[in-house]
């Protein structure tokens, strides 16, 4: 038996992992803020594919939401051996027009959670000598884009060392840094994304199936896609002044407030 506890599992990225591996015979563990759409999800995924799927309502920018979700990693009974570190939002505004406190939520979803469920994860999974932890970062870690775009490069970092650190163990780690996709991430930001070239837009299973294929490989940062691959060997090419103004800009426009 083999299960995955997927973050942000109701919508965009989350869920196709959540269709994407009940199909692929994981029982699943779902877990998000909304109940009711996580319950929908699970009944739905559970009569379609006859995988287990249980649910863990937590907000992941609480103490008790990550500690709820950390209880269940830590289960000796019902183990985990994939965990989807997805979770995540975008604020609406740039730095000073988002408030602190906002700031700090952000870090704690992103980066606080990250730690702390990856940490139960891979102590039980070096234990039995095996499992996965799939941690959703993005593109912007490459690049300079307020509090988002570090709070990723640090998921990336931190990915890549953990990975180090454990190898081995029989224990894989990866950071998934996928560019523009289409789901709910950019209108619950308020933001405009009529601006952003449709050529950037990737599509969510998409990413998800090519994640799960690096991961098999052995990859420890997935960048789903080639136009993005290309994007970020040119990057490497380009002024890193000039590079943090075409960051800023792009796909940051902000519907009314
Ligand atoms: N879309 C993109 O262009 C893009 C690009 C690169 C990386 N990413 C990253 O991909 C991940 C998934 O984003 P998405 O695009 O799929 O966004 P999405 O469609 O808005 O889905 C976000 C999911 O996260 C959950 N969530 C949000 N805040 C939460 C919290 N405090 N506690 C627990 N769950 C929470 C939401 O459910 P509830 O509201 O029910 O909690 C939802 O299931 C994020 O980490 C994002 O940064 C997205």
């Amino acid at each position: 038996m083999t299960t995955a506890l997927i973050t942000g599992a109701t919508a965009g990225i989350g869920a196709a992992f959540a269709r994407r591996l009940a199909g692929r015979g994981y029982h699943l563990v779902l877990a998000a803020r909304n109940t009711d759409r996580l319950w929908r999800e699970a009944t739905e995924l559970h009569d379609r594919h006859g995988v287990e799927a249980d649910v863990v309502t937590a907000d992941l920018a609480t103490e008790e939401g990550i500690s709820a979700v950390e209880d269940r990693l830590n289960s000796r009974e019902h183990p985990v051996d994939l965990l989807v570190n997805n979770a995540g939002f975008g604020n609406k505004g740039r730095y000073l027009e988002v408030s602190v406190a906002d700031e700090l939520t952000m870090l704690k979803v992103h980066c606080e959670a990250v730690l702390r469920l990856t940490s139960a994860a891979t102590a039980s999974m070096c234990e039995r000598g095996r499992g996965g932890v799939i941690n959703v970062a993005s593109v912007a870690a490459f690049f300079p884009r307020g509090t988002y775009g570090a709070s990723k490069a640090w998921v990336t970092q931190f990915t890549q060392g953990a990975a180090k650190d454990l190898a081995g163990q029989g224990v894989r780690l990866m950071a998934l840094c996928p560019g523009f996709v289409r789901t709910e991430f950019h209108d619950r930001a308020g933001m405009d994304s009529t601006g952003i070239p449709r050529w950037m837009w990737l599509d969510a299973d998409q990413v998800v199936e090519t994640a799960l294929q690096d991961l098999a490989r052995g990859k420890v940062l997935s960048v789903p896609d080639p136009r993005y691959k290309a994007l970020l060997g040119a990057s490497r090419l380009i002024p890193r002044g000039v590079l943090a103004k075409a960051s800023s800009t792009t796909g940051r426009k902000y519907g009314p407030k």
